[in-house]
């Protein structure tokens, strides 16, 4: 960000109204435009029949706004370097799909200028304050009206929220498998998510890790014990999880199968009663049962697909959730926060 965080001081406003752009819709725009998930979310929001896209914007790094040719006849508008000031002036939600750090910065700023923001961040996920400074040491606070943001377990609350701080890609996984098990007292012990990832995970900038040449045909484990979603799914569900992340070589699309023991006596059909009932009213999680999940099912979409196998006579169940990255683990699911906010199906845009 160059110059762009010295914004002209603004006296704080209310939330604005629903309604403020065409159309009575609201305004929403994207920082962080340029990126793999912000591309994503160019365009949804593009095409979403309740919001009026008015900005994309880089990092501000480049001085000259410029287009992007994936998006042509999608978004035929320049992407500009980062500018607070016009965030503010021409949007009533931000989405932010910069690096934390940069997010961190951004969201106080235009939150205390009366915009909604949805980040899709880690910036402001973690609720203790030890654990953030430990894992996110640029976001010394959490602001108020905060809300994480998985609309399957917190709808009510995004609805009040003016930062909606979106779940990471591999915890969105992870809970919506595990959640309803925890929260109708089914699991006991340790849970351990052996999770894969497609490359685009880790954003645009090729690293020694994700350069083409050393991905391309090997499956490598990686921040194993020292990877920031693993508290998140702790903080989550309240339980130690041993996280295992795994780069493939894939473009993009998480896998991840999850090995927990079942409280002694619990059925398979208290199992599936419980996924059924928490999930009747979710439009974007698919329960599979015995026919497990695939990352082909749900790439370029929303749908977070679980299946599961329940060992009755060992009490162990093993649990397979599946979601495109870039989409339910991101830009995606910043959208359906945003549908959630506004009060709209939760499926506009998105199917
Ligand atoms: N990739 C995923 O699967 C995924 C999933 C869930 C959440 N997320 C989160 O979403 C955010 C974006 O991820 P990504 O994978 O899209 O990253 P990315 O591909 O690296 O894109 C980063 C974006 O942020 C901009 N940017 C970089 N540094 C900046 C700075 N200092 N100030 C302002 N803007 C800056 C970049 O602009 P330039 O093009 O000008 O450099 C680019 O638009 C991250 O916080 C990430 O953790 C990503």
């Amino acid at each position: 960000m160059t110059g762009a965080l010295t914004p002209t001081p603004i006296a704080r406003a209310d939330i604005p109204p629903v309604g403020t752009g065409a159309a009575g819709r609201p305004r929403v725009a994207i920082a962080g435009a340029t990126g793999y998930a912000g591309q994503e979310l160019l365009r949804l929001l593009a095409r979403h029949p309740a919001a009026t896209l008015t900005l994309a914007m880089s990092s501000g790094a480049s001085s000259t706004p410029r287009a992007l040719p994936a998006l042509a006849k999608i978004w035929n508008e320049p992407v500009i370097p980062l500018d607070l000031d016009r965030l503010s002036a021409e949007a009533d939600v931000v989405f932010l799909a910069l690096p934390e750090t940069a997010a961190a910065e951004v969201a106080p700023v235009l939150l205390d200028r009366g915009r909604r923001v949805i980040d899709l961040s880690g910036a402001f996920r973690l609720r203790d304050d030890g654990q953030r400074r430990r894992w996110y040491p640029a976001t010394p606070l959490l602001p108020e009206g905060t809300v994480y943001g998985l609309a399957e377990r917190h709808r009510d609350q995004i609805r009040g929220a003016r930062l909606v701080s979106c779940p990471g890609c591999y915890p969105t996984a992870a809970l919506i498998a595990l959640d309803p098990l925890v929260a109708a007292g089914l699991l006991e012990g340790a849970v351990i998510v052996d999770a894969k990832s497609g490359v685009s995970g880790a954003g645009k900038t090729p690293s020694d890790r994700t350069h083409f040449s050393e991905n391309h045909g090997s499956v490598a484990a990686y921040g194993i014990f020292s990877h920031r979603h693993g508290p998140e799914i702790e903080q989550e569900i309240g339980m130690p999880v041993t996280f295992v992340p795994h780069l493939v070589p894939l473009d993009r699309g998480i896998l991840e199968t999850i090995y927990a023991t079942l409280r002694h006596g619990a059925t398979e059909s208290q199992v599936s009663d419980a996924l059924t009932a928490a999930y009747s009213d979710a439009p974007f999680v698919r329960l599979t049962g015995g026919a497990l999940p695939e990352i082909k099912h749900v790439a370029h979409t929303n749908f977070c697909d679980v299946g599961w196998k329940v060992d009755e006579a060992t009490s162990r169940i093993v649990l397979v959730s599946c979601l495109d990255n870039l989409v339910k683990g991101a830009a995606g699911q910043a959208v359906q926060n945003f549908n959630v906010l506004y009060g709209l199906d939760e499926r506009t845009g998105l199917l």
